[in-house]
């Protein structure tokens, strides 16, 4: 069976060049290009690496790629990430693995950031996947009755078959929203960015002007911000 996300992150690595900082991201189409850029670094290529999580600092040290921490870039010229879900005008839900707010930052400081997906997660509305939103543990309550008066539907993340709140690598939790079909992005950004307690969100509006999208003919189709938009462009129009 075709791998496709695989396809889609070992393409991605061909972006790569000697002397970059690279952005690494989090979660299962990541650990393909980290481990790819791993073996291109045993052969030889000098880069440092910036991660987005304490997994991807695990395995990137694993595969001997020299890290360097952001504090310490002055920019990152290319980061390779996941997505959960991605629209047609290039806009995504990121944050299934727990690592929005670090791939957040990491994202805002890249020259250039481009995802890495399977074609399943392609959608013409944002919204099917839960949005995640991290909270600070201080009065998550009080955010989470908000986030209810406003119809999101939120549910504290738990570790899989126990009561155990997931803590977040900034120590923190999540809650995913219920939202099922996202009518305006924008605006949901802004009103989670205004409240108190919400450290970060898993909207990733405009940040992204690369796709590579791995198919399950084996094929590898990539997408730039422009022909996205172009394409929502007509789709509005039609
Ligand atoms: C982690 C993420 C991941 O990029 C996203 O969840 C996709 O994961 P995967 O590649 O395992 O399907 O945002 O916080």
């Amino acid at each position: 069976m075709i791998n496709m996300k695989k396809l889609a992150a070992e393409k991605a690595c061909e972006e790569i060049k000697e002397g970059m900082i690279v952005g690494l991201g989090t979660g299962s189409t990541t650990f393909y290009a980290i481990d790819k850029i791993g073996r291109r670094v045993k052969a030889g290529l000098k880069i440092q690496a910036v991660v987005t999580s304490n997994n991807t600092e695990k395995l990137a040290r694993e595969r001997g790629i020299p890290l360097v921490s952001l504090n310490d870039v002055q920019d990152i010229d290319l980061t390779i990430d996941g997505a959960d879900e991605v629209d047609v005008a290039l806009n995504g839900i990121k944050g299934g693995g727990g690592a929005l707010f670090r791939e957040k930052m990491v994202a805002l400081h890249s020259k250039r950031n481009l995802w890495v997906i399977d074609e399943t997660k392609l959608v013409s509305e944002l919204g099917a996947f839960p949005l995640p939103v991290e909270v600070l543990p201080f009065g998550y309550r009080q955010v989470e009755k908000e986030l209810t008066k406003l119809d999101f539907h939120p549910r504290l993340r738990k570790q899989s078959n126990s009561e155990t709140p997931v803590v977040t690598d900034n120590g923190n939790y999540i809650l995913d929203l219920s939202l099922k079909k996202i009518k305006n992005t924008e605006w949901l950004a802004q009103k989670l960015d205004s409240i108190s307690g919400i450290l970060e969100h898993g909207l990733f509006l405009q940040l992204t002007s690369d796709l590579l999208i791995g198919k399950k003919d084996g094929t590898i189709e990539k997408r730039t911000s422009g022909s996205f938009r172009e394409e929502a462009k007509h789709q509005i129009n039609e």
